[in-house]
């Protein structure tokens, strides 16, 4: 093919020699802009990858002269934002639980934590949302069946529901009444519980659970069947149910009884993120204040009696 190479009369430049039915391709240089492009991105392509991290290795990649990675970067940014937030959570571990609200921007604040460590620690029961679902209590709602004052909030997730081994939890448990009332009794009970909210209009079979109710169920729900607190007794009256207000739901926890379990974070968890916790739980819209205090201090003081007499074969 050699013999056929020529300069081309009309650019001046060299063929390669091919040539295909008369037309032949011409050796045209490459631009020199490009060229010089090409040749920077060599060098520049070169010095990155002395510079920094490179080639992969077996374990890593070559560190680079400058020292630099991005893991180092990330090191950097989180101890910056561990520093920046060091005085905000020594300020909130440092003010006593029941006094955060009144301090609006470090309420803001401890609600914002708190809601991140709700979402790792508590949607699992208690919904993303927090609205709760059967046995698990809607944490939204000023139905409280402990209390909705920080304090007694921060109390009850320190602490936990009957939480098993830990003995400072808090404890009350409703008798399985199975055995103790014949079944016209039992649906008469039924009946009554179910008249206390009007889902079923008071008859003279509601007329006659309410004396058993008198006799039995008053000292953990109240005479008039809106709770008590101290006992962790929810309201019958208000047609939130944790676990069902139709005649069946109502039946069962009657007959067997419930055993609802919050775990103790104390154990788990530092003391400033459940302060957190008790914030974001008392900023969802159900949030008491500190002035109904009274109620919140009995309902704070650990239930023993109940504790010790709870038969544990109640436990589901
Ligand atoms: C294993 C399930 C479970 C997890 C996890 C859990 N809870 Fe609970 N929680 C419960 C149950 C069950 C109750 C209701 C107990 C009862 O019957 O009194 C409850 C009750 C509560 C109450 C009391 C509500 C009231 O009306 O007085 C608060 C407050 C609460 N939880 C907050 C939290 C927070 C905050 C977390 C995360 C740190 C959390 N819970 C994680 C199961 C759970
Ligand atoms: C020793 C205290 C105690 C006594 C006595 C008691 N209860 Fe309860 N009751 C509770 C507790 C605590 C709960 C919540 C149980 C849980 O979450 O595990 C509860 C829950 C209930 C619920 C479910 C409420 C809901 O929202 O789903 C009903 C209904 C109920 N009780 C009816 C009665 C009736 C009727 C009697 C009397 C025959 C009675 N209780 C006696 C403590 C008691």
């Amino acid at each position: 093919m050699s013999e056929k190479q020529r300069i081309d009369e009309a650019t001046g430049t060299s063929t390669v020699g091919h040539e295909w039915d008369g037309i032949e391709e011409l050796n045209t240089p490459l631009p020199r802009w490009w060229l010089l492009t090409f040749y920077a991105c060599v060098i520049w392509g070169l010095a990155y990858t002395v510079m920094y991290p490179a080639w992969p290795m077996i374990s890593s990649a070559t560190a680079g002269m400058t020292g630099w990675s991005s893991r180092g970067d990330l090191a950097k940014e989180m101890k910056a934002e561990t520093e920046r937030r060091a005085p905000i959570l020594a300020a909130i571990s440092a003010k006593p639980v029941e006094q955060i609200p009144g301090d609006e921007k470090l309420y803001a604040t401890a609600v914002e934590g708190g809601r991140a460590a709700f979402k790792v620690h508590c949607v699992q029961c208690h919904g993303s949302g927090a609205a709760g679902s059967k046995g698990y209590p809607n944490l939204n709602d000023d139905d409280w069946i402990w209390g909705g004052d920080m304090a007694t909030i921060h109390q009850t997730i320190t602490h936990g529901i009957r939480a098993p081994e830990h003995a400072e939890t808090r404890m009350s448990q409703m008798p399985a009444f199975g055995g103790m009332f014949k079944p016209a009794e039992l649906s008469s009970v039924v009946a009554y519980v179910q008249s206390l909210s009007g889902s079923r209009p008071a008859d003279a079979v509601s007329a006659a659970g309410a004396p058993l109710f008198a006799a039995n169920c008053v000292q953990c729900h109240g005479p008039d069947g809106k709770g008590v607190r101290a006992m962790g007794g929810p309201n019958l009256t208000d047609k939130i149910w944790l676990y069902g207000g139709d005649e069946a739901a109502i039946r069962q926890t009657i007959t067997k009884s419930r055993y609802g379990v919050m775990p103790n974070w104390n154990q788990k968890l530092d003391a400033t993120t459940i302060k957190m916790l008790a914030a974001y739980v008392h900023s969802l819209g159900g949030g008491e204040a500190a002035a109904k205090a009274g109620v919140a201090a009995a309902a704070a003081v650990p239930a023993a009696t109940p504790a010790a007499e709870a038969p544990a074969s109640n436990v589901k």
